[in-house]
């Protein structure tokens, strides 16, 4: 894997520390699924998430990329430890974006953060290879390396930060270093105040261009809801099945 270069973390955007669950909860995923991946899962942005080091405790191998790894790697938990602050100070504020968190909830989700962030300090010391700095829209990897990319809470959660061409560039990077055969998948199809993106259609239009199948698929969420993902994959590629419900919504 060539070394990336790139430039201190945006203080603009926070660096979250989420658990594996939560991970398998916003992408509609499973343990059973990461545990049977073919190969390894590119999670980027990785942020301060647990998700590399529970994820190997399945056999499933991780590597995370984002431009904070640049920092050394404790710093990088104490800026997610300023993250789960302000999130704590978000659900207060703006309690009708977290439906599902009362008091209690609030207190218990903030400590899987607690938790997440503590696993990525552990294995962050002790396997520091899996952590990659790079920054979209360029990653150091080769093309079609990861079964599975994941990418949560950065291109369409900080619109003011990715325009559109910005998103674009960045999604297809992302098809690029996964495998003909495997997907990516992006969510939140919103940002920070729950505003939905308002030109996934042209977006997605543009992502056909470039030859990348999309779909808006639509995930269980714990409350009975749903939520949705957008999914892309080579075009011209027969799908391996990585599980999901669809919506039929697929250009
Ligand atoms: C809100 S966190 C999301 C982390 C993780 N995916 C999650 O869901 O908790 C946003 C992350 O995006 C990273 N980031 C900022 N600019 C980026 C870029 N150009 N490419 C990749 N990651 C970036 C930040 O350093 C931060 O860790």
């Amino acid at each position: 894997m060539a070394a990336a270069r790139t430039s201190a973390p945006n203080p603009d955007i926070l660096i979250t520390s989420r658990p594996l669950d939560e991970y398998c909860a916003m992408f509609g995923l499973t343990r059973a699924l990461l545990a049977a991946l073919p190969g390894p899962l590119l999670d980027c942005p990785g942020g301060a998430a647990g998700l590399a080091a529970e994820a190997r405790e399945l056999g499933c191998r991780v590597i995370a990329a984002d431009p904070a790894y640049a920092l050394p790697l404790p710093e990088v938990a104490d800026h997610a430890l300023a993250a789960r602050d302000s999130m704590a100070a978000a659900m207060a504020a703006r309690p009708h974006l977290y439906p599902a968190t009362g008091r209690c909830r609030s207190e218990r989700y903030l400590r899987s953060w607690d938790r997440a962030r503590r696993l990525f300090t552990a294995d962050s010391a002790t396997h520091p290879q899996r952590y990659v700095a790079a920054a979209l829209p360029r990653l150091p990897f080769a093309d079609g390396a990861f079964a599975l990319t994941l990418s949560g809470y950065l291109l369409f959660a900080y619109p003011e930060l990715f325009v559109p061409e910005g998103q674009l560039a960045a999604l297809t990077e992302l098809v690029r270093v996964t495998a003909a055969d495997g997907e990516v998948r992006v969510q939140p199809l919103y940002d920070g105040y729950g505003r939905r993106c308002g030109y996934l259609d042209r977006l997605r239009y543009a992502l056909g261009e470039h030859r990348i199948a999309s779909e808006v698929r639509r995930v269980p969420r714990a409350d009975g809801r749903t939520r949705r993902v957008l999914v892309l994959r080579a075009a011209d590629h027969r799908r391996r099945e990585l599980g999901g419900r669809r919506s039929g919504n697929s250009h």
